[in-house]
């Protein structure tokens, strides 16, 4: 089979059509045997793996991006498979390949379609402009904020929040905790604070417009710091999975080896800690080389079902070491 990311039909080696991810939705809009949620799924499915897409920076693969279209599309709020085989009336059926066709043509991110992310459990605010979450440290947290110890009362950070989704989850699990949220662009910390108020935690969340830590109150003393800042080098702009396209540039890319903002952190973040404090910085595994340079053999790595995070804790003597 010859690889099909266009929207027109291609041929295989043996001259076979292959349908383009186009011909499927067009043709999924009049077939008379498409009347249940399960089918529209697959549909769905086809079309975003047949777009050639991996929906890394969406829902996490073409199978949760179809679910989420047709369940939300249809207003279920419950993902699972109580309702796949509800009948869907052709009003419902095209609307939900009506976002689909949107998703793929984009490619926009479904959670830019919905303004809605999905995040260690909880719903966010989401909208173009701002990163979707979608951090390792999400997955975690059930680990991470057991061994921290907490002064009283808990306080964190999160530098370079965007939606702010890993700080109000802290927050939200960490009860008494006050957590400071901080991003150097004002509109992230527009929806951070949506998303405070969303999951009410404005009585102990924070928001600032900060350039790292310039921005930070210096007279506080955190327990936890967590920061999944920009680091992929800028000259790969262009050259990484063109979904990514549809994210703002400045959350993801920095000039040069990418590193600068991991070196600020690794800088000055023993400055802001309390003295058992831990900074967790998610630096990916793309750049292991230069990130091994700049952390040596200091801190922890953290690994998710033995696999590696991209995820480095230290703490605030491995800081100053
Ligand atoms: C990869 S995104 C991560 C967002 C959020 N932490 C998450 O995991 O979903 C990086 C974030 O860092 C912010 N950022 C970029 N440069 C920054 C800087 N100099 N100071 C503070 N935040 C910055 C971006 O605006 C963006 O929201």
């Amino acid at each position: 089979m010859t690889a099909e990311s266009g929207g027109v039909t291609s041929r295989d080696d043996e001259g076979s059509p292959t349908p383009g991810w186009s011909d499927v939705l067009e043709s999924a809009r009049s077939a008379p045997g498409l009347t249940r949620v399960r089918d529209l799924v697959r549909v769905c499915e086809t079309v975003i793996t047949r777009a050639g897409l991996t929906g890394f920076n969406s829902m996490g693969t073409p199978r949760k991006d179809a679910r989420a279209i047709v369940f939300e599309t249809l207003a279920i709020s419950d993902h699972s498979d109580t309702y796949l085989d509800a009948v869907v009336t052709p009003v419902e059926r095209a609307a939900v390949l009506d976002l689909l066709d949107r998703r793929v043509s984009g490619p926009t991110p479904v959670p830019y379609l919905l303004g809605e992310a999905f995040f260690a459990g909880r719903r966010f605010t989401v909208r173009p402009g701002v990163f979707i979450p979608r951090s390792a440290l999400g997955l975690l947290l059930d680990d991470v904020l057991p061994v921290i110890r907490w002064s009283t009362p808990p306080r964190a950070l999160e530098l370079g929040c965007g939606t702010g989704a890993l700080g109000i989850s802290i927050a939200i699990r960490v009860p008494q905790a006050l957590v400071d949220l901080v991003d150097v662009d004002a509109l992230a910390v527009e929806v951070t604070a949506t998303n405070i108020a969303r999951h009410n935690v404005a009585d102990r969340a924070r928001t600032a417009v900060s350039d790292m830590y310039a921005g930070v109150d210096p007279t506080a003393r955190y327990d936890l710091i967590v920061a999944n800042l920009p680091y992929v080098p800028a000259d790969r702009i262009g050259r990484t999975n063109r979904e990514i396209d549809a994210e703002p540039q400045a959350a993801v890319y920095r000039p040069d080896d990418g590193l600068d903002l991991i070196r600020i952190a690794l800088d000055e973040s023993a400055l802001h800690l309390a003295d058992n404090g831990v900074l967790f910085l998610e630096v990916g595994v793309s750049n292991q080389a230069g990130v091994d340079a700049l952390v040596g053999t200091r801190g922890r790595w953290w690994t998710l079902d033995g696999q590696g995070t991209g995820v480095v804790s230290l703490s605030r003597d491995d800081l100053k070491a």
